[in-house]
């Protein structure tokens, strides 16, 4: 990294929690770094870690394109770019690399502006990019974000929660792209599956905010997209029900998946994952544990620029 680049790490999300689909998200201790720089002329992008081979190196790179958006909201322009990605979050896994990424290269963008953008700017500009807060908001905020965005405006509150708690992630080597994991939704669901959901999702958000860990199991509960998208992730349920017969707080499909997301205490997480490996192993899938914890930062500038 050159000296005169900006650096920011941003967090891991995962969003639903089960029934908040599109509007609960949680930030989690899995990191992707991201420097970047002017230069005279061309775009370099370098990119390590998860994923190095398949993300984009050129234009279409997620982070040149978050950045850019930064700097035609402020009507800056740039002559040549320098972008070296360090990613820990696998991609297309339902851990929120999108997110990171867009909040990265925005947050590191408005950095070498020299800081023009609030966050609440950044925060708006990067839901409209994605088109739901439900990982944006996390990764910039840190901490469990309850979001509801009208097409233009992200109205949240954070939460944040305590180490203890464990965040169990089986990620899948595989990996589903969220467009096709929101294709296989229903474009109309039944009123009684409405009103399952607001019931779970409100005491989901209450059960966080007063540290009620014994209503997730019935708090995390979903009928509005967790059924369709295990047809394309059929070890869902067996995980499901392994994770809570190890005595797991809740289980969820984490964002549109394929990662299972298991809450569980401190004490038990071993024998969660222990169970729930299980389902991988029975089922020949290639898959990676996470043993993780809410990351109560958001994105931040590990390495400022200097002042411009
Ligand atoms: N809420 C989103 C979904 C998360 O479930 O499709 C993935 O971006």
């Amino acid at each position: 990294m050159e000296s005169d680049m900006v650096k920011v790490r941003v967090p891991a999300s995962s969003a639903n929690l089960g029934p908040g689909f599109d509007c609960i998200g949680v930030a989690l201790n899995l990191y992707t770094e991201i420097s970047m720089g002017f230069t005279k002329e061309g775009l370099f992008i370098e990119v390590y870690g998860e994923g190095a081979s398949d993300i984009e190196k050129d234009e279409n790179n997620l982070v040149f394109k978050a950045a850019k958006k930064v700097w035609e909201e402020i009507g800056a322009d740039f002559k040549g770019l320098k972008i070296e990605i360090h990613n820990g979050i696998p991609l297309g896994s339902g851990l929120g690399s999108s997110a990171a990424a867009i909040v990265g290269g925005m947050v590191a963008a408005n950095e070498l502006a020299g800081g023009i953008l609030s966050q609440e700017e950044i925060l708006n500009l990067a839901a409209s990019m994605e088109g739901h807060a439900d990982n944006v908001a996390p990764a910039l905020n840190g901490g469990l974000n309850i979001t509801v965005f009208d097409g233009k405006t992200v109205y949240y509150i954070k939460k944040e929660l305590e180490e203890e708690l464990k965040f169990i992630a089986f990620t899948p080597k595989k990996i589903l792209k969220t467009e096709i994991a929101r294709k296989v939704l229903p474009e109309k669901i039944d009123f009684k599956d409405a009103v399952f959901n607001t019931g779970r999702s409100s005491l989901l958000v209450a059960a966080l905010f007063s540290d009620r860990y014994d209503l997730l199991k019935i708090a995390s509960q979903d009928m509005l997209h967790q059924k369709y998208r295990s047809k394309l992730i059929p070890e869902m349920y067996s995980c499901f029900d392994k994770a809570l017969e190890a005595g797991a707080y809740s289980v969820f499909l984490s964002g549109a998946g394929p990662t299972i997301m298991a809450i569980a205490s401190i004490d038990n997480a071993k024998k969660v994952a222990k169970e729930v490996a299980t389902v991988y192993e029975r089922d020949n899938i290639d898959y990676k544990i996470y043993e993780l914890r809410c990351e109560n930062n958001g994105a931040q500038v590990i390495k400022a620029s200097l002042p411009i």
